[in-house]
């Protein structure tokens, strides 16, 4: 019979550690509400001694998102601990997860410890945590560079503590697969009372081997995969769970192993991440790349005509990629849209799909061929999850190569039309400056980066803008035909994150009285 392995999702946690990525509550709600339909086993919704948002995210995901083990981060502090069990308590299986640096160079230069006291700390968190509820993991960070005795020694006291999760992370990327795969090995042996817990790895990306390392380790024993979707996480990233869930499954003849996941919201899943913490999926991705099922070459397409497995190893279909992917056009109903909805999963409510369709028309008018990829873009602008306080009326732009870029901008501000213009660098710059004026913010742009939805010269426009308020990111996207009227979405999708989270309070009335309104 196949070993079930485990998988442990920590977009959340670790995944939100990615230079740039930043969630909002209701968004980290969101991925965590996909995670439970993608199936994972374990969800690390956060770290919540780290800040009250994150403490505040914890609580809510443990409140209301069902199926998987809702796990919180600690350090080995009694103060971390109940701060953890205080944001997960309400979950339907929390799990604590305490960690410390257990290598030489974490000992020496950022504890300060010798191993004795860390030995101590940790076994004294475990049984701390262990008083809270009986799921509790313990993480030896940078374990990979840790003396091979002093982990086992360590592991086999966390476990008498009462550890049911003992993790083995490769903190820096260090690792390499087949030493890496004998490691494990050779720690489950030696570890006296390993029948009471099970060993879980938890790789990192800096050298591209997080994937393989953490293969090679289930191969070594290993039970659980600790992971992020699209493999986003601090510096190059964490392992990407759905390369790992998809090498099992395609690859089950020589591992012999099985997850609970369900493969076919892999697609959705990743797409959802990248779209709320604005972190785009490389193009040659593993899995859930826009090209990972492209086939360019003739003699490719030719073979794949013929006969699929000739160049694909995988169905797309099992990652929940349609394939009939051309559906819709000028004359679809409303019936065919709502049913296409469906089908990718959305279920959206009786407004929600009004907004949609007139979307799609709108969109249908411009472009021949309206593509899942489309109905997607247009449920993600369509379907804010926050209430937008400041929102788009009309733009009208003129540039050229010998003007000065003006923009005058519209918008509706708290339900009063404001209007402002503004001269640019360029069309966009102009258009941000004018938004600027309305709302009175100083906005820092950080980072804009632009893309076609799908492919041809009448493509929806994707654009990522992420601003900086206050001295913290928030991320936007917007899409359209016109690729100023994206840009302008997606730079509003950022302001009103930021203004719902700082709570700011647009000077409305003000406003209006100076442009002569009531
Ligand atoms: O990379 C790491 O060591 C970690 C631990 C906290 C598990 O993220
Ligand atoms: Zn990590």
């Amino acid at each position: 019979m196949s070993r079930r392995i485990f998988i442990f999702d920590t977009t959340l946690r670790d995944g939100e550690q990615s230079p740039g990525a930043s969630l909002n509550i209701e968004e980290k709600v969101e991925i965590a509400r996909q995670l439970a339909r993608l199936r994972v086993d374990t969800i690390e919704a956060g770290f919540p001694a780290s800040s009250p948002g994150d403490f505040e995210a914890v609580r809510r995901i443990a409140q209301t998102v069902q199926g998987p083990a809702i796990a919180a981060l600690a350090r080995v502090t009694p103060t971390d601990i109940d701060r953890a069990w205080e944001a997960i308590r309400y979950a339907a299986r929390p799990c604590i997860h305490v960690f410390i640096g257990t290598s030489p160079i974490h000992r020496q230069y950022k504890l300060k410890m010798n191993a004795e006291a860390v030995l101590e700390a940790a076994v004294a968190a475990v049984r701390h945590a262990r008083r809270y509820t009986s799921a509790v993991e313990f993480s030896a960070e940078d374990a990979s560079r840790t003396e091979p005795e002093f982990l086992r020694q360590i592991f086999t006291a966390v476990i008498e503590a009462g550890a049911t999760v003992i993790n083995v992370p490769d903190t820096v990327g260090y690792a390499t697969p087949v030493e890496f795969g004998r490691f494990i090995a050779a720690l489950l042996a030696g570890i006296p009372n390993m029948d009471k817990a099970m060993l879980s790895v938890h790789c990192h990306d800096d050298l591209g081997l997080a994937t393989a390392n953490s293969l090679a380790a289930i191969a070594g024993g290993a039970t659980q995969v600790e992971g992020t979707i699209n493999g986003i996480g601090e510096r190059a990233g964490n392992t990407a769970l759905e390369e790992v869930v998809m090498a099992l499954y395609t690859r089950r003849d020589v591992y012999d192993c099985e997850t609970d996941v369900k493969t076919e919201e892999i697609y959705r899943t990743s797409r959802l991440v990248s779209s709320l913490t604005g972190m785009p999926v490389q193009y040659n991705k593993a899995v859930v790349g826009r090209n990972a099922f492209q086939h360019e070459s003739g003699i490719h397409q030719d073979g794949v005509l013929k006969e699929r497995t000739t160049y694909e190893i995988m169905n797309p279909a099992m990652i929940g990629l349609s394939q009939d992917n051309i559906v819709l056009g000028k004359l679809s109903g409303r019936h065919a849209f709502r049913h296409r909805l469906e089908q990718l999963g959305f279920n959206l409510s009786e407004e929600e799909l009004n907004k949609a369709f007139e979307r799609f028309k709108a969109l249908a008018d411009r472009k021949k061929e309206v593509t899942d990829r489309d109905l997607e873009a247009i449920v993600e602008d369509e379907v804010r999850v926050l209430p937008e306080k400041v929102a788009l009326e009309s733009l009208h732009i003129s540039t050229g190569n010998r003007v000065v870029p003006t923009a005058t901008v519209q918008l509706v501000v708290e339900g009063v039309p404001m209007q402002e213009a503004a001269c640019g660098e360029g069309p966009v710059d102009a258009a941000f400056k004018a938004i600027d004026k309305i709302v009175g913010l100083e906005v820092n742009l950080l980072d804009y980066s632009l893309s076609a939805v799908t492919g041809g010269k009448d493509a929806l426009g994707e654009v990522t803008a992420r601003i900086e308020l206050e001295g913290k990111a928030y991320v936007g996207r917007g899409f359209s035909t016109d690729i100023i009227e994206a840009s302008v979405k997606a730079y509003l999708n950022a302001l009103n994150k930021a203004i719902y989270e700082t709570n700011y309070r647009l000077p409305v009335a003000q406003l209006a009285r100076a442009k002569g309104g009531s």
